[in-house]
């Protein structure tokens, strides 16, 4: 039995863990959940938002799966996902983004892995009042986390048989700190002659992501472009609701959904759980359960063959009705 870190965060957090965790339980994976806390459930019991036993678990088990976390906007405590990737040194967030079977979107030929640096640039949180009408945001490029995420993003295509990447900057206007960041893509395109290399400005980028997203493989991003960009590339294949996962580090590997915790659905049996199982899946088989990981998606693209979607992705489905048909389609297995 695997001890798996899980935390079942706020907003529609609880109600899609539950649901993955039911999925999983049926599926026969062989884990043992270490229930941790953050966020203001954390603030309001250890007065901290990210507890020193949370991130000790996950250092302690290497394998933690997350639910969203809401960070509350322009005041209140700071972002426990962004704490968390920097407490754990999880430097790279990486977000596949791949059509799903019977998820009809716009194109049918997108399968891009977005590589996030994870760990700096404006996430930094370096921010100073000057006076009542100024304020300033310090963004942090450095030579260290750039030549790590760019030797992530080569190695990562040549592990997964990918063809190229592309470095995606506003290195024009922003001519040192993503200059630094596309000098050090540039090093390590070098040492990886199989790997196609090109780089792009990030505006341009998302023109091209939503005309001809077929032409892209791996992205390589700094912080703030790679979490707006994924977002991007997952409306391409069918929105939050499908976009999965996982922020790794050298010793552990913390998967989550892309979304937030979307308050707006919040207990209306609503959400869509797919996304927070898919990662659930790449975390079976990142801990070596690869039959139940398979089990799994063939329940779910059975599903979704069969016409049982949340409103999301275009169908009625709720929340329970769609994990109810996913868990008959184990059983039939
Ligand atoms: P969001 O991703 O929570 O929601 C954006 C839109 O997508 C909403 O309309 C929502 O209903 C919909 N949506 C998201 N996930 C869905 C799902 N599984 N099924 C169906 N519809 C879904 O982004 P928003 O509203 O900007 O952020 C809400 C909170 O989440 C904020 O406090 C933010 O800081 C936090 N957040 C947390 C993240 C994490 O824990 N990794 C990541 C992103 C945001």
């Amino acid at each position: 039995m695997t001890k798996v870190t899980l935390l079942k965060g706020d907003g529609i957090g609880p109600e899609i863990s539950e649901a993955v965790i039911k999925v999983l339980d049926y599926a026969g994976a062989d884990i043992d959940w270490d229930c941790q806390i953050a966020g203001a459930e954390a603030v309001e019991k250890y007065n901290t938002a990210l507890p020193e036993n949370t991130v000790n678990s996950i250092r302690r088990n290497k394998t933690a799966l997350k639910a969203p976390i809401t960070t509350p906007i322009g005041k209140g405590f700071r972002s426990v996902n962004v704490q968390l990737r920097k407490e754990l040194n999880l430097f790279a967030n990486v977000r596949p983004c791949k059509n799903i079977p019977n998820i009809k979107t716009r194109f049918d030929n997108v399968d891009i892995v977005v590589v996030r640096e994870n760990t700096e640039d404006l996430y930094a949180g370096i921010e100073k009042q000057i006076d009542d009408n100024t304020a300033q945001s310090i963004k942090i490029i450095t030579r260290d986390a750039s030549l790590r995420i760019s030797e992530y993003a080569f190695d990562y295509a040549v592990k997964n048989n990918r063809i190229e990447v592309c470095a995606v900057t506003k290195a024009n206007i922003c001519k040192l700190s993503d200059g630094l960041f596309l000098q050090c893509a540039r090093e390590t395109a070098e040492k990886y002659p199989q790997i196609k290399y090109r780089e792009m400005l990030v505006d341009n980028c998302c023109m091209q992501l939503v005309q001809n997203p077929g032409q892209f493989d791996v992205l390589l991003l700094p912080n703030l472009y790679g979490d707006i960009v994924s977002d991007l590339t997952a409306g391409l294949v069918g929105g939050l609701g499908i976009a999965k996962s996982v922020n790794t580090g050298k010793d552990c590997a913390v998967f989550e959904a892309v979304h937030g915790s979307a308050p707006d659905i919040k207990g209306l049996d609503k959400a869509n759980p797919t996304a927070l199982l898919l990662s659930a899946v790449d975390m079976l088989k990142y801990i070596g359960q690869n039959t139940t990981a398979y089990k799994i998606e063939k329940a779910l693209y059975k599903t979704l063959s069969d016409n049982i979607k949340t409103a999301d992705i275009g169908g009625n489905a709720r929340c329970s009705e769609f994990v109810r048909a996913i868990i008959e389609n184990l059983e039939k297995n």
